[in-house]
């Protein structure tokens, strides 16, 4: 059986400035993000929740994210610094994206996001990112799938376990990624969306494939173009004319097989 969440463990494997400049392991909570914005003025910059299980785990659009006892890494990680309102999809697509080469290089699957926040191996969803703003301060929670088995999965979904057959050890994982995600945020602070842009390229599931996406108020169809600077997706419909698709109004998009 693995350990458990353990903050020394994590702390003895983290080479970093200020992501996680503190560490609290919670044994179950309503929501990591409810915890951090509870505790907002407590927190330091760079302060990392974490809790063995939630009882209202969040997901995007108010979702909920499966999250019992059983292996799963649900974390939330806290940014104070002086981020405008707009930064925020810069933010959370970014999280997903330094996850998703983090997950490649140590385990060398074909993890990739699905614009926005949707980290996938194959076809299945084996993370999830969510960032949220509050008085220019931003949480990125992630939930990431680590040593649950099918029993405790959602439907189309899939964990480390699974895919590598072999338990794997949380506090390592989260060590390793953190010290990979302050590396990204410094990048990414220097270059701005070049950055971005950059680890869209190398990552990105959707990039140059036919894909039907919902909005409130529409359907649309096309080949997925490129990633605009307000980190929409520009579709290119089937009328030939590109489309961009915002992040706040989508529902959800799927590749189409055609
Ligand atoms: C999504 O895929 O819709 C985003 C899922 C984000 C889940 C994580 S788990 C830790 C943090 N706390 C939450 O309540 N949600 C995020």
């Amino acid at each position: 059986m693995e350990d458990g969440l353990n903050a020394s463990k994590i702390k003895s494997d983290l080479k970093t400035d200020f992501i996680a400049s503190e560490i609290l392991v919670l044994d179950s909570v309503d929501s990591t993000q409810d915890y951090v914005f509870r505790h907002l003025d407590k927190l330091s910059n760079g302060a990392v929740v974490l809790a063995e299980s939630q009882k209202k785990g969040k997901g995007r659009l108010g979702r909920i994210w499966h999250s019992p006892v059983g292996g799963g890494i649900y974390m939330s990680v806290v940014l104070k610094d002086s981020f405008t309102p707009d930064i925020l999809s810069q933010v959370a697509l970014f999280s997903s994206l330094s996850l998703t080469k983090y997950l490649k290089s140590r385990y060398g699957f074909n993890f990739r996001v699905r614009w926005p926040n949707d980290v996938l191996v194959g076809h299945d969803k084996i993370a999830g990112v969510l960032a949220v703003m509050r008085d220019n301060i931003l949480t990125v929670g992630m939930g990431i799938n680590v040593n649950q088995n099918l029993q405790i999965l959602p439907e189309a979904a899939t964990s480390l376990f699974l895919i590598t057959g072999e338990e794997q050890n949380r506090n390592k994982i989260i060590a390793q990624f953190l010290n990979c995600f302050e590396e990204d945020f410094y990048c990414w602070k220097r270059e701005g969306y070049e950055y971005l842009r950059k680890l869209w390229e190398d990552f990105a599931s959707l990039k140059g494939k036919s894909v039907v996406a919902q909005t409130n108020s529409k359907t649309i169809k096309g080949v997925v173009e490129d990633l605009a600077c307000d980190c929409g997706l520009i579709i290119r419909g089937d009328m030939g004319f590109n489309i961009e698709l915002n992040v706040n109004e989508l529902i959800k998009i799927r590749e189409m097989f055609l």
